[in-house]
């Protein structure tokens, strides 16, 4: 089949999703190993129709577009992905901006990441910054992609992977970030997400706090100065509850995402001095 007569019929295959042109674009640049603007170079170029009806399949089936193009772009780069990881999410980047912020302002050197999955924030930070990071996470899988990235982007000195949960094989570091689960069991999420993506990156016990509240406790246990977390919108006030219940010194502060919901807080042991 000729590339311009498969583009017609992956559109037309894929009409019930938001963007079915651009899909059925990427999914065939995917195939041909080309940039999605040099397709209409090769229009007369015969493709392996077969190979192409398995992906768009897949899609049909509503499995994520970068699990099966094995490609995610999360702030300035992409990266690789694949079943083991979450796919990095764009509010994540805020977080990102902020760490990125705070070791220039206060010149951390040394960072700690709990949760890992793709390394995606992990490896933007440690482009923007001086600082040595050294993550964590459970998931075998999630820390062999991981690696796979730690490696292309050639921050293998830089960019630590320990298989550990919370930061019981770390040192203290300055600076902990981490995005954790923080879904409620209970929550009805969306098929392409529940079927697709580790469960483990998505959901915590106890509504979705219990992670979080490990973290609070290991700011506090570890003597963190500074930490930055992604949270749930409707988590504020647990979180802030239990950090005066484990009398946490220091400041909370929330931030918000895109939307306008609260995303995470940045949290400060000492007074901000150099401000
Ligand atoms: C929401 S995902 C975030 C992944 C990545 N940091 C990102 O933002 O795209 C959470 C990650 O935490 C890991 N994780 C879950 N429980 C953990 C624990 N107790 N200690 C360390 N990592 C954990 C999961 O395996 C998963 O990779």
């Amino acid at each position: 089949m000729l590339i311009t007569k498969a583009l017609l019929w992956g559109q037309k295959e894929l009409n019930t999703f938001e963007r079915p042109r651009l899909e059925a674009e990427i999914l065939l640049a995917h195939l041909l190993a080309c940039k999605r603007e040099e397709l209409v170079l090769k229009h007369i170029e015969d493709i392996d129709f077969g190979a192409y009806k398995s992906i768009i399949d897949r899609r049909k089936r509503h499995e994520p577009i970068e699990y099966i193009t094995n490609s995610v772009s999360f702030y300035k780069y992409n990266f690789f992905i694949d079943k083991g990881a979450l796919i990095p999410r764009p509010e994540s980047e805020i977080l990102v901006e902020k760490a990125i912020e705070l070791i220039k302002r206060y010149n951390i050197k040394s960072v700690a990441e709990i949760g890992i999955g793709s390394g995606a924030l992990s490896i933007s930070i440690a482009k923007e910054c001086s600082v040595n990071i050294v993550a964590s996470d459970i998931s075998k899988d999630a820390i062999k992609v991981a690696k796979h990235n730690i490696k292309s982007f050639k921050l293998e000195d830089v960019v630590e992977v320990k298989e550990c949960s919370l930061l019981s094989c770390i040192e203290r570091p300055e600076l902990l970030i981490s995005n954790p689960p923080y879904i409620d069991p209970e929550f009805k999420l969306d098929k392409n997400v529940l079927d697709y993506e580790p469960h483990t990156a998505l959901f915590a016990p106890n509504k979705g706090r219990a992670i979080l509240f490990d973290i609070l406790d290991t700011i506090k246990e570890k003597n963190i100065k500074y930490a930055i977390c992604e949270m749930g919108y409707d988590q504020k006030e647990p979180i802030l509850e239990y950090a005066q219940t484990i009398d946490l010194d220091g400041k909370i502060e929330i931030y918000k995402d895109y939307a306008q919901l609260d995303r995470g807080f940045v949290y400060i042991k000492e007074k901000d001095e150099n401000k």
